[in-house]
């Protein structure tokens, strides 16, 4: 059995509008009453966010936002939503370094640390997610670019920050394809990651959760799971559908 409380973690993206999310947040409030053995949250789009904290206060479920700003002082910033700024309203998490926002947007790992210990100056614990291309797993250097984003933020943060984050191993190649990396190819991966922090600080990384995140759905999330350095998922899709959303977060828990 897993020592860790797995931890199951919804990523809306940029879906939604006001009266789905309100059903979304009701739905999920519902379904969570009395479940055990695993924590939860959700990370809708930022602007949500006020409703989801109001709508599911008191519940199991907790909430952070996708992204935070790289700038950690108020001031001008246009567009910018700040830690500072996410942890006054209520969040719990917030998304670090997703592979969208790397691609998409050019976050360098540099980048993606200094949100990271943003986050955790703020209080807030951040999801740090990693992961190679479909390239790169061909050209056989997963384990360099995992190593890479994650000694960035070991860099700027020390070993001792991975006892208030997450960190989500998320296979660009898997998220939102439908193809799941396997049981086995996740738990490589996971434990690569365990080792590297062992490296530093072998009771760090015993207890850190190591998420996976990548077309994670209720066919599959069990057997992921299973796995001994899996401890829950970062689900993309599956997140915005109350039942299944939670028939993953039951399979975390170790129910049926
Ligand atoms: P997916 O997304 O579950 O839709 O593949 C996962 C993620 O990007 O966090």
């Amino acid at each position: 059995m897993h020592m860790r409380k797995p931890i199951v973690v919804g990523n809306w993206k940029m879906n939604g509008r006001q009266a789905g999310v309100n059903q979304l947040i009701a739905g999920l409030r519902e379904a969570a009453v009395g479940l055990a053995g695993v924590d939860m949250a959700v990370c809708p789009p930022v602007i949500y966010v006020p409703s989801a904290l109001s709508g599911l206060g008191g519940s199991p479920v907790k909430v952070g936002a996708q992204d935070v700003s790289l700038h950690g002082q108020d001031g001008a910033y246009t567009g910018e939503v700040s830690a500072a700024m996410l942890a006054d309203v209520g969040c719990t998490y917030v998304i670090v370094g997703h592979s969208e926002r790397r691609a998409l947007y050019g976050e360098t790992d540099e980048q993606v640390a200094i949100k990271f210990a943003n986050a955790q100056r703020e209080g807030l614990c951040p999801i740090l997610c990693v992961g190679e291309t479909l390239e790169e797993r061909e050209q056989g250097v997963t384990e360099s670019i995992v190593a890479h984003q994650l000694d960035a933020v070991l860099s700027k943060a020390g070993i001792g920050a991975f006892d208030r984050a997450l960190i989500a191993y998320e296979p660009v190649w898997a998220i939102g394809t439908g193809r799941t990396a396997t049981p086995e190819q996740a738990q490589d991966v996971h434990a690569f990651i365990r080792a590297r922090l062992a490296s530093h600080d072998a009771g760090v990384a015993s207890r850190v959760r190591i998420q996976y995140g990548g077309s994670m759905k209720p066919e599959n999330a069990a057997e992921l799971m299973a796995m001994p350095d899996i401890d829950g998922g970062l689900i993309g899709g599956a997140s915005l559908k109350v039942n299944d959303f939670m028939t993953i977060c039951r399979a975390a828990g170790g129910g049926a």
